[in-house]
């Protein structure tokens, strides 16, 4: 008989767990062991299961640097390095009493009774103590305005003078949901017609494939979801793709040969196969990515909306997977810190910092010169990220074109009623404000037509 030991199935161990000790788990695989939101979203983390435990995790993260500094207030000691997990039990009772007004007795008991679970008895008393003192505060409303890293607002006052506060606002605040239509199954207003049947409110957009909810729906709730009438798409990327398309038109190849050259999960490569279709714009459309199970969620995409793609596994940063034909467009949506889409990823303010900054720079630079050989002369590359550091953007894109002889930048027109549109010496942000989009950064390079090169 085999006497191995075999785990438990994960279902059985962790019904055995309140949801608050997972949804603390969870905190503690960010904060301690450097795991990100959307790594533990695809693992299924059971502390993010329910949507009381998400709206915990994003809470405590969104609100993290204002939660602690309270914490400091009502404790004249910190706790030791190895028991943080109890320090993010004390912040997730703190964020429901300041944010959710979840009743104090409640907070008190259930955190208090997470201690025995955890093993940590002896923080009972404390537990207790900090939280009945935050009850009895009034905290001023203008104690909530910030909840960035000291780096972090330095950094967005001195790059955007203008919109900074704005942006920290929008960065403490639940991201809309935006929605695109897949105009290749339905015309934009036979699905808006269904929204309406279906009482979702909403707000248009310039371009008739996005709309933006007045308030966020389960995706599997939305009519026309399970065949592929309609994507989650942040209105900002939707822009991007329309730019993108763009660049094909003003390229003028009678036929275009595309390579969506970091394609999961594929949002832009499915808006492009739609923009190329209802255009009439001749071609076809490679992609590769790098990580395999966030290509099969590409495929599986693919499948809900009736495109039929040919994405493959592949580095953009060597061309192993290059059968030799030169691109007449490519797309580069690079790796990057995502410090644009912080209100939608709290952790990425938790998890940043300087060297990986510098490393994604690294990648990108790579990618950028790779790819530049598998373009045809007279072809154009764009390259956006949802990065607001000038280190992954004009940067990456001047360090490029100082390299590279046969380089030159591109006009990129943005639409002039695009309010949230910055323009910056080699391309142009859309900034996170207003509700609008979550930030990127865009700019073209067009491959010098008199090369040598041919096709
Ligand atoms: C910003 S996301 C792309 C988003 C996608 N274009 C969309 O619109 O849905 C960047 C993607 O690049 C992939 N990636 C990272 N490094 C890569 C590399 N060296 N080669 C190819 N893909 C890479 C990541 O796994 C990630 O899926």
């Amino acid at each position: 008989m085999d006497r191995s030991f075999k785990p438990a199935p994960k279902n059985r161990m962790t019904k055995l767990k309140s949801l608050r000790f997972l949804t603390n788990r969870a905190l503690s695989k960010i904060f301690n062991d450097q795991i990100n939101l959307n790594i533990l979203l695809s693992q299924q983390d059971p502390g993010l299961e329910k949507p009381i435990q998400k709206e915990l995790v994003y809470g405590v993260l969104r609100q993290f640097y204002f939660l602690e500094e309270r914490l400091k207030v009502y404790m004249n000691k910190s706790l030791k390095n190895r028991d943080n997990d109890i320090k993010l039990l004390i912040l997730t009772g703190l964020y429901q009493i300041y944010f959710m007004k979840t009743p104090v007795y409640a907070v008190v008991n259930e955190t208090v009774s997470v201690c025995s679970e955890m093993k940590k008895v002896w923080a009972k008393g404390l537990v207790n103590a900090v939280l009945r003192k935050a009850a009895h505060e009034k905290i001023p409303k203008s104690f909530l305005q910030s909840s960035l890293p000291a780096w972090l607002t330095v950094r967005l006052k001195k790059d955007f003078p203008e919109s900074h506060q704005k942006i920290e606002n929008t960065f403490l605040t639940k991201p809309n949901m935006s929605l695109r239509i897949n105009t290749g199954k339905i015309d934009s207003q036979s699905y808006r017609k269904k929204l309406n049947e279906s009482s979702i409110d909403f707000q248009s957009t310039p371009y008739e494939e996005a709309i933006i909810l007045d308030n966020p729906q389960p995706s599997e709730e939305l009519p026309g979801w399970s065949n592929g009438e309609v994507s989650i798409q942040d209105f900002g990327a939707v822009l991007l793709g329309r730019l993108f398309i763009d660049q094909v038109r003003q390229s003028n190849f009678q036929e275009n040969w595309i390579l969506d050259a970091c394609a999961a999960p594929g949002g832009k490569h499915f808006h492009i196969l739609e923009m190329m279709k209802k255009n009439g714009l001749g071609g076809s459309i490679d992609g590769i990515e790098l990580n395999p199970n966030r290509l099969n969620t590409v495929l599986e995409i693919a499948g809900r909306l009736g495109h039929s793609v040919d994405i493959k596994q592949g580095d953009a940063r060597r061309l192993d997977w290059w059968a030799g034909r030169k691109y007449t467009q490519i797309l580069v949506d690079a790796p990057c810190t995502s410090s644009g889409t912080i209100a939608r990823n709290p952790d990425v303010k938790i998890l940043l910092n300087s060297k990986k900054i510098i490393e994604f720079q690294k990648q990108q630079l790579q990618i950028l010169n790779t790819l530049w050989k598998t373009l045809a002369p007279g072809g154009r590359l764009f390259y956006c990220t949802c990065s607001l550091f000038n280190e992954e953007n004009d940067l990456v894109v001047k360090k490029f074109l100082e390299v590279h002889p046969d380089s030159s930048l591109c006009n990129i027109d943005m639409p002039a009623n695009t309010k949230n549109s910055v323009a910056t010496s080699c391309g142009w942000y859309l900034l996170p404000f207003d509700n609008i989009s979550d930030g990127f950064y865009c700019s073209a390079i067009s491959k010098v037509a008199s090369s040598q090169e041919s096709l």
